[in-house]
């Protein structure tokens, strides 16, 4: 739907169109990351060698960052003990290497109408290439996911219940808790994809009940792209997706058996980690629930503002308390192209979402908007109120001129 700009097309110091940009695509990415983000990042890239892999003081300096993190990560998702975590390069990764570590040739696995391709692809070769069997939890129309069905779908077989914290779609959130302890009355693996709501709403991975948590350092957490891990809880047996280089056991032919080394082959991006590591430090720090309650603010103010657009249809559901959601609001007007709204609204005013399909294909066909996709509107507490007002008048007169 969205073409690809040419490198010539890039310059990132003359663009006034992006410095007066309103953005609210930050499901996709957040722009917006503190100071020390920024400054971790280059320090790193100054000072750090290859991390385990040397006794000088670069490569010191490159594995104690690797610990911090580590034990940064581990003590904001509540996890068992910081070798728990290993570094991915992103949510997408983290569950490759979940899925594909622990599905066996014949497994059967449920996941849901509401995952992102980053479920859905893997487990759809694990299909074809380990006859692994997947039921699919439906959503209703609106969106959600149907829980009281969960129970129906287990099989002697079924090895573990994938499935995401919040859709990227409709925000709305999941109960992780009630689907682990369903999942755990089977003797399945609960795997989480915390793509949209790490950093976003608390996540505790022993209180949720998750054996295998996957996230993304590029979006609420604050950090940079390219960064990510998998948490996986003691007990739980997990393959590597990767082999190669360690910086140790280098005479055995497999990975070594412990974590977090058996889940991280070759060199780990070392400054972007270190960026995240700032990030997840600078988090704590804040109230995390005011936050996201400014930003549900701001989404609930845009929706008031948006709601009586004649021909608007709106997806999910935006009862119950803010804990339930996170900051998303997709729309259509009427049947016009999701990608033309996004269009009008970035030519004419500046502001950048995201149309189509948001690479969750399962929910669209639900909700009936495969062809025309939806507008997605996604918040963050750097967004203004005036941002969220100039947003809903432009919104407001394309619908005008197009109905
Ligand atoms: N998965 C990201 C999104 O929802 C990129 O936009």
């Amino acid at each position: 739907m969205q073409e690809r700009l040419d490198s010539d097309d890039f310059d990132p110091v003359d663009d006034a169109k992006r410095s007066s940009m309103i953005y609210l695509d930050n499901a996709a990415t957040t722009l917006w990351k503190p100071a020390c983000v920024q400054e971790a990042v280059i320090k790193a890239m100054s000072s750090a060698g290859n991390p385990g892999r040397g006794i000088y003081q670069a490569a010191e300096d490159a594995e104690k960052i690797l610990l911090q993190a580590r034990e940064r990560v581990s003590r904001y998702f509540h996890a068992e003990g910081a070798e728990r975590t290993a570094f991915t390069q992103n949510a997408t990764e983290a569950l490759n290497t979940a899925l594909w570590g622990t599905l066996r040739e014949g497994d059967h696995v449920i996941t849901t109408a509401a995952e992102h391709n980053a479920v859905l692809r893997p487990l759809y070769a694990l299909r074809r290439d380990r006859h692994v069997d997947i039921s699919i939890l439906p959503v209703n129309a609106r969106g959600i996911l149907q829980m009281e069905e969960l129970h129906s779908l287990f099989r002697p077989k079924t090895r573990a219940v994938v499935m995401t914290h919040a859709s990227n779609v409709t925000g709305n959130v999941t109960d992780i808790k009630t689907a682990s302890s369903i999942a755990h009355e089977h003797g399945a693996l609960m795997i989480t994809d915390t793509a949209q709501t790490a950093g976003e709403i608390p996540v505790d991975m022993q209180e949720m009940g998750i054996d295998i948590l996957c996230f993304t350092g590029h979006k609420g957490l604050l950090g940079p792209q390219g960064t990510g891990g998998i948490i996986v809880r003691k007990g739980v047996q997990i393959d590597p997706l990767l082999r190669g280089g360690t910086g140790m056991q280098s005479f055995d032919e497999d990975m070594p058996e412990c974590l977090p080394e058996r889940l991280e082959a070759g060199t780990r991006n070392v400054p972007g980690i270190a960026g995240l590591s700032a990030s997840i430090e600078w988090l704590q720090a804040q109230d995390l629930h005011a936050r996201h309650h400014r930003e549900m603010a701001l989404a609930k103010n845009f929706l008031l503002r948006i709601a009586d657009i004649p021909g608007i249809r709106l997806y999910g559901e935006y009862d119950g308390p803010d804990e339930r959601r996170i900051p998303i609001i997709s729309l259509n007007i009427g049947d016009v192209p999701s990608g033309e709204i996004a269009e009008l609204l970035w030519e004419s005013g500046g502001i950048a979402v995201r149309a189509g399909a948001h690479c969750a294909p399962l929910m669209h066909i639900a909700q009936g908007t495969k062809e025309q996709g939806v507008v997605r509107f996604s918040f963050c507490c750097h967004n203004t109120e005036e941002e969220v007002e100039s947003a809903a008048l432009l919104l407001r007169s394309i619908a005008q001129s197009l109905i």
